[in-house]
């Protein structure tokens, strides 16, 4: 294919101020111009290409951006889930249930398994994303999963500090060690991120500080799960650190909104796991007001938060996190582009990379306005 215009766009978002209306840089009446999966121009409807997509007055914006999933799994735990229902709390212990499905599945069901969440998030929208090992938890497995996730796209992320499996139970220094020395030489290959959860249940600060120097000093890239369950040290950890992103954030402190306002680390919020685990919703407007780069994302994971769909993040953030509509579908496409430091996606301008999801809508509102509602229409542009 050489070029492809998406014309008749009622409402067209690039996300570049310079190029229309307030911060989602909104143009009406427009058309986008794609040459060999690049934008090359964007500008009033009416633009000649090879092919043509007829938007048809709907709203056109920049595909979503999931900084954060954990796509490589098998078996569900809707059983917890359920008992979460009826009032069990949420602590993470079941990630050794997925742990020991996921080393039972065989490699071609895991990748298929995996294939077919990436198809789902990209049905919602979601042109790139981020996919995490951990649910692996041994040098093989992690290994294994890193592969797969490298499939389906470029931002792989190794987990293996997730939680301490069972074979080192009592005994998490020990396996703090395995993470930073085999585990990852065998993974840093594979991966372009580390990760760790910084959590009561799981790891402490210094151990989690252990595997992001050590991920560095392997020329990985930094993220942390912190503040998901109550306040604690990850916030804190991951602006010393330089992380790109801390996820969850559901708790966070003045002094932890303070360091993130004073950094170039973006807080991610993860508002279907506070809907699936029945946590509080953070405060997104106080994150905001104070000056935090924000991003949202999926979480997509067995245990805490099953769902690929970003326009289902959007409306709880809107909803429930008080961001604005405008604020919320800019966290979910430039924000997660920031959260993985790229600068290439997330927009719809000259040279940005050509994904663009067409709504069944005729403005981005729909998002927040009709939850629950399939309203992406065409998809341009693949899965990272
Ligand atoms: O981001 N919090 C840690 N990891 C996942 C949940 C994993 C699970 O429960 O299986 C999360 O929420």
């Amino acid at each position: 294919m050489s070029t492809l215009v998406i014309d008749r766009i009622g409402s067209l978002i690039t996300n570049d101020p310079s190029l229309g209306e307030g911060p989602l840089g909104l143009i009406s009446d427009a058309s986008i111009v794609i040459e060999h999966g690049f934008v090359v121009a964007v500008g009033r409807a009416g633009a000649i290409a090879d092919e043509r997509i007829d938007a048809e007055g709907a709203c056109v914006l920049p595909g979503f951006v999931d900084s954060h999933t954990h796509l490589v799994f098998a078996g569900d735990r809707a059983a917890e889930f359920s008992a979460r229902m009826a009032g069990q709390p949420y602590d993470g212990g079941g990630i050794v249930v997925t742990t020991e499905a996921t080393r039972s599945a065989s490699t071609d069901k895991l990748d298929r398994l995996t294939m077919q969440r990436v198809a789902e998030a990209r049905r919602h929208g979601t042109t790139t994303l981020e996919i995490k090992s951990g649910y692996g938890l041994d040098v093989a497995n992690e290994v294994r999963a890193l592969d797969i996730a490298g499939h389906y796209t470029t931002e792989t992320t190794f987990l293996g500090a997730h939680l301490v499996p069972t074979e080192y139970a009592g005994r998490s220094d020990d396996y703090i060690d395995l993470v930073c020395g085999a585990m990852l030489a065998a993974t840093a290959g594979s991966a372009r991120w580390i990760d760790a959860f910084c959590e009561t249940g799981a790891f402490d600060a210094d151990q989690c500080r252990a595997v992001l120097d050590a991920g560095r000093a392997a020329g990985l890239g930094l993220r942390l799960h912190g503040n998901q369950l109550g306040y604690g040290p990850g916030v804190q950890l991951a602006v010393e650190c330089g992380c790109a992103s801390v996820d969850h954030c559901t708790y966070l402190s003045d002094a932890d909104i303070a360091a993130l306002a004073a950094s170039d680390t973006v807080a991610t919020f993860l508002p279907a796991a506070d809907f699936s685990t029945r946590q509080p919703y953070p405060d997104a407007r106080r994150a905001i007001d104070a000056g935090v780069t924000v991003a949202i994302a999926s979480n997509c994971n067995p245990g805490s938060s099953y769902t690929t769909s970003i326009p289902f993040c959007i409306a709880l953030a809107v909803r429930d996190m008080n961001m604005t509509i405008d604020e919320a579908v800019q966290a979910a496409t430039v924000g997660g582009a920031r959260a993985l430091r790229r600068d290439d996606v997330g927009r719809l301008s000259p040279g940005s990379v050509g994904h663009a999801i067409v709504l069944d809508a005729p403005s981005h509102h729909h998002l927040a306005y009709r939850p629950g509602v399939q309203l992406v229409r065409t998809v341009v542009g693949p899965a990272s």
